[in-house]
């Protein structure tokens, strides 16, 4: 593995390979044991988008690690006027050690990898949150014991997250249902990984991707870039995409209700519900931490 770029680049036993790393790392920390894999090593993070989770997870991750990481606002870099990507690839990787970005299309994520020597995490795009779903996955697996053969439920926008949990989830011996109105599906090329797999569903209505689920995860209505749009989501996800006790009836018992964050109650999630698993979320977002710092130790590590 050189860069993360997206989960479908991944094989099942990277993703292995990354959440058991993880779970060691939590375990270190947790320990107070010294895990300084990244002495020395310096990574920069571009942000084209708001972000607080995956901003603080990563700085603090870089430090925990004997390293340390460099905010670069897109403001504030060339590239937000217009210093192509190519360059900037090139130049960035003469002074660091690995580059996170979080930004709009997938395709600059892949040109940085492209173009620069040293590996690119995506820290999400319009298509996909990988470092996202790797957390989602090490939390599912520190609830239920194992992935394999669990039925994972994703309610809303087909959007990045669910462009993502749909391949994490497949990959790791998961079958995956999708509730999402027409015109909002997940992207083809995960539609066209997926549906081969025979192990997928796609519903319109909520209550039939939520039946016999282990576990229901949800996201915003309108995602950021998306904010133009949020009146007529609005209008088209209001009152049938929102996950809620009525829904979870039709899951499993003890079925896991996840959220990347952050959540707008009473929207894709109800208040009580949240607050029913906010244990659980908040792991998830700690997750982050942990995971990422298995991505980076993989990726940077000498
Ligand atoms: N879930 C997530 O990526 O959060 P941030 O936008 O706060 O980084
Ligand atoms: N789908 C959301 C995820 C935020 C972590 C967005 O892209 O804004």
């Amino acid at each position: 593995m050189k860069h993360l770029l997206k989960m479908l680049d991944l094989s099942t036993q990277e993703i292995t390979d990354i959440l058991n790393l993880a779970d060691q790392l939590k375990y270190e920390q947790k320990h107070g044991i010294k895990h300084h894999y990244l002495e020395g090593k310096t990574l920069g993070m571009i942000f084209q988008k708001s972000s607080t989770r995956t901003r603080v997870s990563f700085e603090t991750g870089m430090y925990q690690l004997g390293g340390m990481a460099l905010f670069l606002s897109s403001n504030d870099l060339q590239i937000g006027r217009g210093e192509p990507v190519e360059d900037t690839a090139r130049v960035l990787s003469r002074y660091l050690d690995g580059i996170m970005i979080r930004t709009f299309e997938q395709a600059e994520v892949e040109k940085l990898a492209e173009y620069g020597s040293i590996p690119i995490i995506n820290g999400l795009t319009d298509f996909c949150h990988p470092c996202q779903v790797l957390a989602d996955l090490q939390t599912i697996r520190e609830y239920k014991g194992n992935l394999d053969g669990l039925k994972m439920c994703y309610i809303g926008d087909g959007n990045n997250m669910a462009n993502s949990l749909i391949v994490g989830g497949l990959k790791t011996g998961m079958t995956v249902s999708v509730a999402c109105p027409e015109g909002y599906d997940p992207a083809k090329e995960v539609l066209e990984f997926a549906q081969p797999t025979g192990k997928f569903e796609l519903c319109r209505k909520p209550a039939d991707a939520a039946k016999g689920a282990d576990v229901i995860l949800t996201d915003v209505w309108a995602s950021m870039g998306q904010e133009g749009e949020a009146a007529e989501r609005r209008r088209v996800f209001e009152g049938v995409y929102q996950v809620n006790r009525e829904l979870l009836e039709a899951a499993n018992s003890g079925c896991m209700v996840l959220h990347c964050l952050p959540a707008h109650r009473g929207e894709e999630i109800t208040a009580d519900v949240f607050e029913d698993h906010a244990q659980m979320i908040f792991d998830e977002a700690e997750n982050r931490l942990h995971a990422q710092k298995a991505v980076m130790v993989q990726l940077m590590k000498d």
